[in-house]
């Protein structure tokens, strides 16, 4: 903030917008209409997508005077690892389509800043150049859980190999929603946005894949989509993953009470409370709703619960953090900012992010993430 009102805007790279509600609408301009709808898309009506952010709009928060907020402290620790701030990069797929620099650019925007980057397996680098990349900063490793077991081991013991140190199991997308504006384009990244970097990192994609990258990648495709896809996986399977991975486990993509409870007696470590920003159930509730049934599902429990879908400011981090959650995850907003400008774009989202969090923070009279109580919101 003071760099910028001191200095001014014209030696800033990237120089595009610190308001990361308008983030996707100038990015928009970066990229081809395939890539910028599939980001900014969502299922069906995106009525999910628009509730989660207007969710922000039904809470509000009740500011606290002469507290001495100055000297704030926003570090924490979330399902094993120390953080700065209670913030965290959501696995985001495929960022070749957003930029040539793709997932290694933002591992190491968010290492600079000592912030978690969480890998997806649909990423288009592999997941040891990414962890190359990030170097002694800490990373999370996203699971989409394929149904070929020796697959999953692999990629398991490789991320564990590679010093992801905490397993994120997205639970929503086990299929592809209904998701009209890429369905309007013929748009699938896998395919057309990624020209012959292939995406999920695993070898076995990428066994005999040096014929011509249009006919590789779609027989890559074929070969994936069945694996990645089905229903084969249940409540009794959670054993498995736990015999493979000694690290934290959470379960990404729970907005039912039952199902939290279910992690937690399933011996998880967290919850991801969200609707994967309103790209997979149109019409599901919107993310920040559910999450107070979900924390008090599992009081006492020691499950983490931890948000995203629709984190843009301060001030929403700050009621998802009010609410509970130990942690909220950004998605289309790094997206954007990779969009823009590479690592730079990426570091410039979550430091002004940052910035926000932590004046709104000290505005509204706490001094750290753990003093906010539901007793801090006004609710509409
Ligand atoms: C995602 N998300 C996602 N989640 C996941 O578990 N694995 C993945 O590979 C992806 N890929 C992905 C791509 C794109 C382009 C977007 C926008 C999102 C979902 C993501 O982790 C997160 O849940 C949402 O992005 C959060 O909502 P917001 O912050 O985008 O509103």
């Amino acid at each position: 903030q003071n760099e910028i009102y001191l200095h001014g805007l014209e030696d800033r790279v990237p120089p595009f917008t610190t308001d990361a509600t308008r983030l996707g609408a100038s990015a928009r301009t970066r990229l081809d209409a395939g890539a910028f709808g599939y980001v900014a898309g969502a299922a069906g009506s995106g009525a999910t997508h628009r509730a989660n952010r207007e969710a922000f709009d039904h809470y509000r928060l009740v500011p606290r005077m002469l507290t001495d907020a100055t000297d704030r402290d926003l570090r924490t620790r979330v399902l094993g690892t120390s953080m700065p701030a209670p913030v965290v990069l959501a696995p985001v797929g495929v960022q070749s389509i957003l930029h040539p620099d793709g997932e290694p650019a933002t591992a190491r925007a968010a290492a600079s800043l000592g912030l978690t980057a969480t890998l997806s397996t649909a990423s288009s680098y592999s997941l040891e150049e990414v962890a190359e990349a990030g170097g002694s900063a800490p990373r999370w490793f996203q699971l989409y859980w394929p149904n070929d077991d020796e697959v999953c081991v692999s990629i398991l013991r490789r991320a564990r190999d590679a010093g992801y140190s905490t397993l994120v199991v997205t639970l929503d997308t086990w299929t592809l929603a209904w998701r009209p504006q890429d369905l309007d384009q013929a748009y699938l990244p896998f395919i057309r946005g990624v020209g012959t970097a292939i995406p999920f990192s695993d070898p076995v994609f990428r066994a005999g894949l040096d014929r011509p990258p249009e006919e590789d990648l779609g027989a890559a495709v074929l070969r994936w989509v069945p694996m990645f896809t089905g229903t084969d996986t249940s409540w009794d399977r959670l054993p498995f993953l736990r015999q493979h991975w000694d690290g934290p486990i959470a379960l990404k993509g729970i907005q039912h009470p039952d199902d939290a409870r279910r992690a937690a007696d399933a011996g998880m470590d967290g919850v991801v409370v969200s609707n994967h920003g309103g790209r997979q159930v149109d019409g599901a509730m919107a993310s920040l709703d559910a999450l107070p049934g979900v924390v008090r599902a599992v009081e006492g429990t020691g499950l983490e619960v931890l948000f995203d879908s629709g984190v843009r400011t301060g001030s929403d981090a700050l009621k998802a953090l009010a609410l509970g959650a130990r942690a909220v995850l950004l998605g289309r907003p790094f997206a954007y900012g990779l969009a823009h400008g590479g690592e730079d774009g990426v570091r410039h989202v979550l430091r002004s992010f940052l910035a926000d969090l932590h004046l709104t923070l000290g505005l509204s009279g706490h001094r750290t993430p753990d003093d906010l109580t539901p007793d801090d919101l006004w609710h509409r």
